[in-house]
């Protein structure tokens, strides 16, 4: 079997382009959807990533602003700091770029984002009232990586997803998302005994480890869907997933490349994540 490829770039310019027009309908009933971005230090990753996210929301029509803090700032400045946005009627959502230098408490400062601006979808409250089915902002790469098996059109109700990875931004969660849509859920991580023997028994397998290649075709039962969540990057300078690509490819049904695959995805959750809260909050 060889693969049919999942285009994150075209899933996310079809979903972009329906934003665009949410986001026009918002703006004429007096509501311009606002994003606040902070960055703290010097992470070219992190600047990458940030870049990518203000140039996503100018092509949907959401203003975004940038607030970049060197890493010696305080935890307390900046809290204070997202105590003020949380305060201000023109921002919607707010997303503190991660990791934060070693000085600050990442679970200080997501807690101190209000959950209604949350859009990264990683505070207690908003994972507590995903856990339990309520409505809540979801984080952006699971809710990107459902939204992408969705729309292959397969049933989700029983099949059977692996997930190898239990970060809390993508591995615990995307099982609970799968949970939801009555999945049964396994996880693996660098624990687990015989992981290709686990691995193989997936009709959904989500590799969310951030290690270069470290799954291959004979850990991919044939016919499963694939969805590769690693972005590492090589001595030559490229891109690589957490998966074997052109191996898999010969044995899976589905498979999401890197890069091109779930990031464009992510990206674009956090726009919808950022209309919702707009609509549903702003004023
Ligand atoms: N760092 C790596 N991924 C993410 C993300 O999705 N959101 C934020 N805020 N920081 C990150």
């Amino acid at each position: 079997m060889t693969a049919q490829i999942i285009s994150g770039t075209e899933l996310a310019k079809e979903k972009r382009a329906q934003l665009a027009k949410e986001v026009e309908q918002l703006k004429s009933k007096g509501i311009e959807p606002g994003l606040a971005v902070i960055l703290v230090g010097d992470n070219p990753a992190s600047h990458s990533y940030v870049k990518g996210k203000q140039k996503a929301c100018a092509e949907v029509g959401i203003r975004s602003i940038l607030l970049t803090f060197p890493d010696t700032i305080t935890e307390a400045a900046l809290l204070e700091q997202i105590k003020q946005l949380n305060a201000d009627p023109s921002i919607h959502g707010i997303l503190v770029q991660l990791p934060l230098p070693p000085h600050i408490d990442e679970l200080n400062v997501i807690e101190t984002i209000a959950p209604e601006k949350d859009v990264d979808g990683f505070h207690p409250i908003n994972i507590g009232r995903m856990m339990i089915g309520q409505k809540a902002f979801l984080p952006c790469t699971p809710y990107g990586i459902l939204f992408m098996v969705q729309s292959l059109g397969v049933e989700i109700a029983g099949k059977h997803v692996v997930v190898v990875g239990r970060s809390n931004i993508v591995g615990k969660p995307v099982g609970q998302l799968f949970l939801r849509e009555h999945a049964t859920v396994t996880y693996c991580h660098s624990k687990t005994k015989d992981l290709a023997a686990m691995t193989r028994q997936a009709d959904i397998l989500i590799v969310a480890v951030g290690r270069a290649n470290m799954i291959g075709a004979d850990h991919v039962k044939e016919g499963a869907i694939v969805i590769d969540v690693g972005v590492n990057r090589l001595e030559n300078g490229k891109l690589c997933g957490d998966v074997r690509f052109e191996e898999v490819k010969e044995v899976a049904s589905y498979l999401t490349p890197v890069p091109k695959g779930v990031g464009p995805m992510t990206i674009t959750m956090l726009l919808h994540n950022t209309v919702e809260a707009a609509r549903e909050y702003g004023h």
